[in-house]
């Protein structure tokens, strides 16, 4: 080849070369990559994020998530909002979005106290149904959500957020109509619809002594009664100073001495003032717009974003510690800019719960769990 042809092609490899290393440098490493030997890493998906598949939203999804949850579209008011009617499209959707990109696709959820109408409860008349009507309506729909998603779905939260505080189960309508064991029900229901689908039980503040020993004696009456169940799903709605890195720990190993998995399903970490001294999740917990509440409205400061990173790296070592037992990590949304947390507990408030900024950015906080799946290596 003559010196010549050698001058025109070198600048092409030079720009060809350039593409591929200054692309890869430019992206942030791959989260599903980073911890491919620790857990499954996922992200709550809404509609709009399904229906807008070239989005930037998905892009990062595709990108770092090999798992996703439905954020809204399969619970109970909205894919059977009344109780002669399915509506399956957006569920179908987040399934086939799932399926078409090889992830492992959560269901959420086909039990729950809220996100489900009271109408789901009582007869034609008003009146509450007597326990057999009310197990017959919800083995109809459990055997119609987990039937049409057989094969596709990996794995269900059951039952979501059964428990008080305290311990003791809620008294919500599933109490009043069907008694204790609807838990042992849905179980059973699901089962029975797809075998080979996984089961867990999800709730918040698991980390909390008196409700993660509840958490772990209704996981052993499950068992006792022969019922498959292969997992709880610790929510993670966090702050800066819940969960305690102990009780963390210790909720952790309680559930896998049942020899169950942990999954950390919904989680966000808050560095807005908190409202109250709740540290739960409800989502019918609200309160009042105050200025002092919502201190960074034009964007979080560096320093609070060091916080952040801080406390995220914190929390990741803890999993990335205890990765033969945590199976999944689930971010309770895909970026700032539409979290939940936005809107609740207070409506309005500019949130940065993620490890996406509203630009679609990887966070300080991003780095920062990054390093955890490396460290101590
Ligand atoms: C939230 C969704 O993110 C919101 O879009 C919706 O308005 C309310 O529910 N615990 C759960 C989730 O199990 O289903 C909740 O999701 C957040 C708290």
């Amino acid at each position: 080849m003559s010196a010549q042809r050698h001058t025109h092609i070198l600048p092409a490899i030079i720009i060809a070369f350039c593409a591929i290393t200054c692309s890869s440098e430019d992206k942030e490493p791959v989260l599903k990559e980073v911890f491919s030997q620790h857990f499954l890493i996922g992200a709550a998906l809404s509609d709009d994020v399904v229906k807008n598949e070239q989005g930037q939203d998905a892009a990062i999804v595709l990108r770092h998530c090999n798992t996703i949850t439905a954020e809204n579209v399969m619970k109970w008011v909205r894919i059977h909002p009344s109780w002669d009617t399915y509506v399956f499209e957006p569920a179908d959707r987040f399934v086939a979005f799932g399926q078409q990109h090889n992830m492992v696709i959560i269901g959420h959820t086909l039990v729950w106290h809220d996100q489900t109408d009271n109408a789901a409860f009582v007869d034609a008349q008003g009146k509450l149904l007597n326990r057999d009507a009310m197990l017959a309506r919800l083995k109809d729909h459990i055997s119609t959500v987990v039937g049409r998603y057989k094969g596709k779905v990996k794995g269900w939260d059951v039952v979501n957020e059964a428990l008080t505080d305290e311990g003791p189960l809620r008294t919500s309508l599933w109490v009043q109509t069907i008694g204790e064991d609807f838990v042992a029900k849905a179980f059973e229901y699901a089962h029975e619809a797809d075998p080979d689908a996984e089961l867990y039980y999800n709730d918040f503040s698991l980390d909390k002594p008196a409700k993660r020993d509840a958490a772990v004696q209704l996981v052993k009456d499950l068992q006792t009664r022969g019922l498959r169940i292969d997992g709880v799903g610790i929510q993670g709605h966090w702050g800066m100073d819940y969960p305690t890195t102990e009780n963390l720990e210790a909720f952790i190993t309680a559930v896998g001495a049942l020899g169950v998995k942990v999954l950390v399903t919904e989680m966000d970490v808050d560095i807005l003032p908190p409202a109250w001294d709740y540290q739960g999740a409800d989502i019918n917990a609200r309160a009042e717009l105050r200025d002092e509440l919502n201190p960074y409205p034009g964007g979080l400061p560096d320093s609070m974003q060091t916080v952040l990173a801080n406390r995220y790296a914190e929390l990741f070592s803890i999993l990335v510690k205890h990765s033969a037992i945590v199976d999944r990590v689930t971010l309770w949304g895909v970026t700032d800019r539409t979290s939940w947390l936005n809107d609740w507990p207070i409506i309005g408030r500019t949130s940065y719960p993620l490890l996406f900024d509203r630009e679609y950015k990887a966070k300080p906080a991003f780095r920062a769990v990054v390093n955890t799946a490396t460290a101590g290596r």
